[in-house]
């Protein structure tokens, strides 16, 4: 008798500490009835969508990532994971060869500038309500090896401001199953096949829409997807989005309000309208993005505009930031759905761009002005979302970025590599108009002793530089690695390039 009481308390320990641990996600299926990401504005869904097109899975599961969150790439933070911290991750000690970073706390503007404008343009749009920024990723990576991960989770902070406290109900663990599940959403799926076949209602294919059946597929195309495709212009997010059970009728609900669409279906036009009449019946997505003039200013680039917003009278205003309420800069659409204007605003990072409608008013016997904001687009990068380009050979990379319009690199040491003062003692960054420059065609350099250090990170040291060349299209820095002095600062043999940064602008992102 003692004895089966004995078994069964033992057995009411082993349950609730089991009930304690995080319960894992092996498919997409599984995020269904989860909260993560899955209304407007939450952005949890579309930061999963973005790391699975980052990293690779390998054949036992092992995760590579193809950034270093130790170095801060794409906003990642270290997570501590500390005794005193409402954390319901398990807990690392300092003698562990792991760590936590976190992706995706949008407050930070350090954070959702580097974030591709998919992930960030409902926080930009919802300006003031909570929930734009409560979804996290968090990722246990090695210490010694920063790009190897070897577990990845979602979860929810239960506040903006301490980003520490995250909600235990609201964390998960995310197999990579599941990661190469929203991988193979990218590939497009051949409809045509499906509906010939007696592929679709298959519960064994990898590719998680294939478990859809037929009436279900044409279901999501006919009325889903193309409620999504004038808010996000990737078919794969769009597919993450439907498979994992995100609010699409709210979410179209709200799009339509912002573009000032009819209130009853539009006509789909099976052609590809160039020109709609609102967004809600054309095929693509608005785009308002800042880039660079040829010398350092910066320049809008607009596409997409339906005919109902020009006809508002709509412009482009740049902000300094998204907080600014102070008018930096007009640009004249000309009532043109895409186009350029370049400006004579130095460029800076943050700069934020926003379409507004504005009219004249008469008050007071002046005449004013005033606007009203149409739609948020996202800030403008001082790196263009481009990480540090490894420097070969050592633990140090280096970074083209841009302050006040000129051209400036940033080095990258990591702690361990103690010496690197000596090392690069003869080092020098130099900076080119484009990446076909022979290298000693440089139009400025600088000593990498020289530079003035600005940060010292949990892994890494920065030093930073600012030329007096101008940023613009193409403009490339190199890491030119030297043993002796090369006094006349003319290119010899012993001379080596170990870093060239992604010229600038030359990628998409
Ligand atoms: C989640 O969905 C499944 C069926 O898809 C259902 O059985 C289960 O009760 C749901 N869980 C919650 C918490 O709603
Ligand atoms: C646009 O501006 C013109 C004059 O510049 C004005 O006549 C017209 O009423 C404006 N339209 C709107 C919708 O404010
Ligand atoms: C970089 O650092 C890691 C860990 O500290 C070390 O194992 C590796 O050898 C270093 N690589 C180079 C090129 O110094």
């Amino acid at each position: 008798m003692e004895w089966t009481r004995f078994l069964f308390c033992l057995a009411l320990f082993f349950v609730s500490t089991t009930a304690s641990t995080i319960e894992t996600l092996h498919k997409i299926e599984d995020l269904k009835n989860k909260t993560f990401g899955h209304e407007y504005p939450r952005h949890g869904l579309l930061l999963l969508y973005w790391l699975a097109n980052h990293i690779s899975i390998g054949q036992s599961e092992d995760i590579l990532l193809h950034f270093d969150p130790a170095r801060q790439d794409y906003g990642f933070r270290y997570y501590e994971s500390s005794s005193e911290t409402g954390t319901p991750l398990p807990y690392l000690d300092d003698s562990s060869d792991r760590a936590y970073y976190s992706l995706g706390s949008l407050s930070s503007e350090t954070v959702r500038t580097k974030l591709p404008p998919y992930v960030t343009q409902d926080y930009y749009n919802a300006f003031e309500d909570p929930k734009r920024d409560l979804d996290r990723i968090v990722l246990r990576v090695s210490r010694t090896n920063p790009n190897q991960a070897d577990k990845v989770y979602i979860t929810q902070a239960v506040s903006n401001e301490q980003d520490a406290d995250y909600d235990p109900d609201e964390t998960f663990e995310i197999n990579p199953n599941l990661l190469t599940q929203v991988q193979i959403l990218k590939t497009p799926l051949d409809l045509i096949q499906i509906l010939e076949s007696h592929v679709s209602g298959a519960q064994n294919s990898d590719d998680p829409r294939l478990v859809l059946s037929k009436d279900q597929l044409l279901y999501h195309l006919k009325h889903s997807d193309k409620h999504l495709q004038t808010i996000f212009e990737d078919p794969g997010m769009r597919w993450l989005l439907i498979l994992a059970g995100y609010d699409i009728d709210n979410r179209y609900n709200i799009h339509k309000k912002a573009w000032s669409c009819p209130a009853d279906e539009p006509i789909q036009h099976d052609q590809i309208s160039r020109d709609p009449e609102t967004l809600c019946e054309g095929h693509s997505t608005v785009k308002i993005e800042v880039k660079s003039t040829e010398d350092g200013y910066a320049k809008i680039i607009w596409s997409g505009l339906p005919k109902n917003i020009l006809k508002m009278n709509s412009t482009i205003i740049l902000f300094s930031s998204d907080t600014s309420d102070e008018l930096e800069r007009f640009t004249a659409i000309g009532g043109q759905t895409s186009g350029s204007y370049e400006t004579y605003l130095a460029l800076n990072h943050g700069i934020h761009p926003r379409l507004v409608a504005f009219n004249f008013v008469f008050e007071f016997g002046f005449i004013g002005l005033r606007y009203s904001v149409i739609w948020r687009g996202s800030q403008f990068d001082e790196a263009n979302r481009v990480i540090p380009t490894k420097i070969t050979g050592y633990n140090a990379s280096l970074q083209l970025y841009t302050t006040g319009g000129y051209a400036c690199a940033r080095i990258y040491i990591r702690n361990s590599f103690t010496d690197w003062k000596s090392e690069f003692a003869n080092s020098w960054v130099s900076f080119y108009t484009s990446d076909q420059e022979l290298d000693h065609n440089y139009k400025h350099y600088q000593w990498v002793t020289k530079f003035s250090k600005v940060e010292n990170t949990e892994e890494y040291l920065i030093y930073e530089y600012k030329s007096s060349m101008s940023i613009g299209p193409g403009v490339q820095a190199r890491f030119i690695f030297s043993r002796g002095r090369v006094l006349s600062r003319i290119f010899r043999s012993s001379a080596t390039v170990k870093a060239r940064t992604v010229p600038w602008e030359s990628v998409k992102n």
